[in-house]
């Protein structure tokens, strides 16, 4: 609780929901009989409610029920999906790797500025699913860069591109948070 604590008050820029539309394009890649672990997520996620609608079993995990994904791995799971916290990407992508099965991160493309997925990467196969509009996450709707899923065993193909069919609303999780903070006042 003190982790997601600190995510909502110290400062760091890590709760931005992902809206169900943005959920949606990498679902047709996900083998159908896979366990999908979403490591950020709560029950109320768009990425949680949209997998399981689509029939994949999924597990999730979070901060606020004390999962910290850097210690915490549930027993038995197939494939991590998921936006990740802004902070600590290389990190988080390590600890991906280190698992030595699929995943699928949507994130800012800004991060493939960085020299930390090419020193991660080098060695090891980088897939990129990248859209034609941007992600507008919360209630935002401008945000400042573009989003793309960072793959690793997951695509047909190296590098893909989506028409993204964005639509009104937002995250269910972002409603949850919303209330969470109410009740905490903070
Ligand atoms: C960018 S948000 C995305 C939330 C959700 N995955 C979505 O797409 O709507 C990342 C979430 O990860 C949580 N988080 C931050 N560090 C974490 C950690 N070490 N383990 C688990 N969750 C973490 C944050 O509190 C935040 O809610």
């Amino acid at each position: 609780m003190n982790g997601f604590l600190d995510c909502l008050t110290g400062g760091k820029n890590d709760e931005y929901y992902t809206p169900r539309y943005a959920v949606l394009p990498i679902l047709r890649y996900l083998p159908k009989d896979a366990v999908i672990w979403c490591p950020f997520d709560t029950a109320n996620s768009e990425f949680v409610l949209a997998l399981r609608e689509q029939g994949f079993k999924v597990v999730h995990s979070h901060l606020i029920t004390g999962q910290d994904f850097y210690k915490y791995e549930p027993d038995y799971w197939d494939v991590i999906v998921s936006n990740p916290p802004f902070y600590g990407k290389a990190q988080i992508f390590e600890r991906c790797l280190s698992f030595g099965k699929p995943f699928a991160l949507l994130m800012s493309c800004l991060w493939l500025n960085e020299s930390a997925p090419c020193r991660l990467f080098m060695e090891k196969d980088m897939q990129l699913l990248m859209f034609d509009k941007r992600v507008q996450y919360n209630d935002q709707r401008r945000a400042p860069f573009s989003s793309c899923y960072v793959c690793h065993e997951v695509l047909p193909k190296q590098v893909m591109f989506h028409n993204l069919q964005t639509e009104r609303g937002i995250s269910r999780m972002y409603g949850e948070m919303q209330e969470k903070r109410k009740e905490l006042r903070i």
